[in-house]
């Protein structure tokens, strides 16, 4: 077949999402693409909470459903296959959308397509543009912090990835610390922009290593310690924080990436042409500029997915079960109707 209409379900975080992804030549046309966002549930918290997040997911995935099969304009007899995330993520979330999935595909007699949420942050570049295999990513989220090597549908290299914190909980955790608001980036982003970045003398955790790791959590505490020594915090001290934290944080992304990229230039030689940057944190304008500055040291040319495809969405689940589908390598479905959600599931388990 020329084409494929693919349904996909995103639970695994605060974010109850459903859309529609048609596949016609290896391009992906985004039918629907809903989300509901809980970040006014957790917002008072700083953080996501599990159970809340669950609880919410629960009224409104089918509702989400239904919302993007009619955006779409495709009846539910039309599609080709449902893919839902199935891991890693909170767990009682991806097992609303996962058995809501399965249970939608079963009644439908079609097939059920369970989706690693990390594989789809990897392959969602390639909904929107022409990019071929293998590229190096960079994944930049509140939930994970990696760098590998996309190298197949289905294979992936990790070069690295956090020891500790998240990169994106790194900036959360910073905004709650200085009584800002939740989620942390954009309005630490905002206010560095009026900060001075030297004033506060931040480590850079791993910076010089011969190994594409990250660690946030050190750094995390040594900005507590210097805004325990500046308290009381006047606007313009938070704005000096947020640039020093936002730059130290910037310079272990960069220090990462561009070891990364020394190693995708000498195991994949010509074939080593791109540089994805995927996951909300790849909204940070001054990440942006940055990395465009290491793709043109490194000869990668570099791609960040629009915003809304970037954060957890379920455009990207959908496109995932296009990809294999195209491929002709759809899962076993006694195992994929059998298979439970997974907290953990990395990509090297694939
Ligand atoms: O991908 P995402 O929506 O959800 C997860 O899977 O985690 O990423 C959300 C994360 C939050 O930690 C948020 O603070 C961060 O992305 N973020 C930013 C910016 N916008 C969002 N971090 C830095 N600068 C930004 N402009
Ligand atoms: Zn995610």
């Amino acid at each position: 077949m020329d084409q494929y209409t693919v349904l996909g379900i995103e639970t695994s975080c605060d974010e109850t999402a459903a859309s529609v992804v048609r596949w016609h030549q290896g391009r992906g046309e985004i039918l629907a693409n809903c989300v509901f966002s809980q970040i006014d549930t957790h917002a008072p918290y700083g953080g996501v909470v599990p159970e809340l997040a669950a609880r919410q997911h629960l009224p409104l995935i089918t509702d989400m459903i239904t919302s993007a099969l009619t955006q779409a304009e495709v009846p539910a007899p039309a599609l080709d296959a449902v893919a839902a995330t199935a891991g890693p993520g909170l767990v009682g979330g991806v097992m609303i959308g996962l058995t809501t999935g399965k249970a939608f595909a079963a009644a439908l007699g079609k097939p059920i397509i369970p989706v690693n949420h990390l594989e789809a942050h990897a392959l969602t570049a390639r909904l929107s543009a022409d990019i071929r295999f293998p590229y190096l990513l960079l994944l930049v989220s509140g939930g994970h912090c990696q760098l590998m090597v996309v190298e197949a549908l289905g294979q992936y290299r990790l070069l690295g990835q956090t020891l500790d914190d998240a990169v994106g909980e790194a900036f959360d955790k910073t905004a709650k610390y200085l009584g800002l608001s939740y989620p942390g980036g954009p309005e630490i982003e905002a206010r560095a922009a009026r900060g001075d970045a030297k004033r506060f003398q931040l480590p850079r955790p791993l910076a010089g290593q011969p190994h594409a790791n990250f660690s946030f959590s050190g750094l995390k505490t040594a900005m507590q310690q210097a805004a325990d020594q500046s308290a009381p915090l006047t606007d313009s001290d938070i704005n000096d924080l947020c640039a020093s934290m936002q730059a130290a944080i910037l310079d272990c992304l960069i220090d990462r990436t561009a070891l990364a990229a020394a190693i995708f230039a000498a195991d994949y030689g010509q074939n080593a042409k791109s540089l994805v940057v995927a996951g909300g944190v790849a909204a940070n304008q001054v990440l942006r500029q940055a990395m465009q500055e290491l793709c043109a040291a490194h000869q990668l040319a570099l791609h960040v997915a629009p915003a809304a495809l970037c954060t957890d969405n379920a455009a990207m689940i959908a496109w995932t079960g296009c990809e294999y589908l195209a491929a002709d390598r759809l899962p076993d479905q006694i195992l994929a109707l059998a298979m439970a959600a997974r907290p953990r599931w990395p990509l090297a388990e694939l």
